[in-house]
């Protein structure tokens, strides 16, 4: 078993990480539920994990209430909120009271909103089902809902009380979706961890393939890695936190111009965005061309899109860019990019000219 704490004064927690732990968690929620009844807000494809979860409850002494919502992006909505807000009011869900949210990214960025909002703010704890949700999304204290005008654009800073995760889970998980997580476990590498990179190059393919020390260590390190960025810039207003969107602009035009679909999952996007900013950096003679080349071998040997020809992207550079421009992260016109000097040497650079990225972008094999 291996404790990551994420260190954020009062609102400091633990993230427990072991195999099997699902089967424990009741032992671990019990304190916090303090004899209340404990509120489980679950997606519908977590079935086998919630009869697991609501067993490891019984066996603690914790009375349990399950609310099941449709799994998928769709429930990242306003009215997916209302109603889970509406149900924890029906079940009398106090300030002091803990949600359980279990599933992928929706369900925890759903009810981390959700309870940020209730009585103006109650606790939950995270029990993360996917790969990406357990390296990423599940720790840091990013909530919220999309709006017709975007994704991830109502939302607040909530963190959660406590994170338990299962690497055991994602035996269950479609293979497509674990190596889209596993993108964002190789991005830790890519911006600060060179030796981690290295190890993902080393054991990367095993990890996926189901190997559970491997996987294990693999996540204890990615959480690890965000807990200290979170800790050092909670509110990403340093400069620091926004290192994890490595990535993140040019795979966000990919996945607009996917239209957010199945077509390619944001993991996949944040693969071939990682290559195009490596690519770019390296065209820019900022990082060696060798790094780059590394990054996309990576990709390539585990089965992750490495640029916009593998991402099934062939929109021409302008809109790529025009896409660009609506992403969120956009602030007075500029973009602020992830670049890199070397692999784990990420920096932030807001000084990009798009143009100049243009160029590069009509450049790419398509
Ligand atoms: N997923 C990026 C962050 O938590 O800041």
């Amino acid at each position: 078993m291996t404790v990551v704490r994420v260190a954020l004064d009062a609102r400091s927690y633990d993230v427990v990480i072991e195999n099997g732990l699902l089967a424990r968690a009741g032992e671990h929620i019990a304190p916090l539920a303090r004899g209340r009844r404990v509120p489980i807000v679950a997606d519908a494809n977590v079935g086998p994990h919630l009869a697991t979860l609501q067993r490891s409850l019984d066996t603690a002494g914790v009375p349990h209430e399950a609310i099941v919502i449709p799994a998928g992006e769709k429930s990242k909505s306003w009215a997916t909120l209302e109603q889970v807000v509406d149900r924890l009011l029906d079940l009398g869900v106090e300030r002091g009271d803990h949600v359980i949210a279990l599933g992928g990214g929706v369900i925890g960025d759903l009810v981390g909103f959700a309870t940020a909002i209730l009585k103006r703010g109650c606790g939950f704890v995270q029990v993360p089902t996917t790969l990406l949700a357990q390296v990423d999304s599940s720790v840091g204290g990013k909530t919220g809902i999309n709006a017709r005008a975007g994704k991830n654009l109502v939302g607040a800073f909530h963190q959660p009380k406590l994170v338990l995760i299962d690497p055991q889970v994602l035996d269950t998980l479609p293979p497509r979706e674990l190596r889209a997580g596993y993108a964002e476990v190789v991005k830790y590498g890519l911006i600060d961890d060179a030796a981690f990179f290295a190890w993902c190059e080393e054991n990367g393919a095993a990890l996926l393939a189901g190997d559970p020390s491997r996987r294990e260590y693999a996540i204890a390190h990615s959480v690890a890695a965000k807990a200290r960025i979170v800790g050092e810039d909670e509110f990403e207003t340093l400069g620091r936190r926004a290192l994890l969107n490595l990535g993140h602009t040019f795979g966000h035009a990919l996945e607009a111009e996917a239209g957010f679909s199945d077509r390619l999952l944001h993991g996949e996007a944040v693969a071939a965005g990682c290559a195009l900013a490596f690519g770019y950096s390296a065209v820019r003679d900022l990082c060696p061309a060798f790094d780059a080349v590394r990054v996309s071998a990576h990709w390539q040997a585990v089965g992750l899109p490495d640029g916009l020809a593998a991402a099934g992207i062939d929109a021409p550079a302008d809109r790529l860019i025009e896409h660009m421009r609506h992403d969120k992260k956009a602030s007075g016109g500029q973009i602020p990019f992830l670049l890199a000097r070397g692999i784990g040497q990420t920096y932030l650079d807001r000084n990009v000219a798009l143009a100049d990225v243009g160029n590069f972008l009509a450049m790419q094999p398509r």
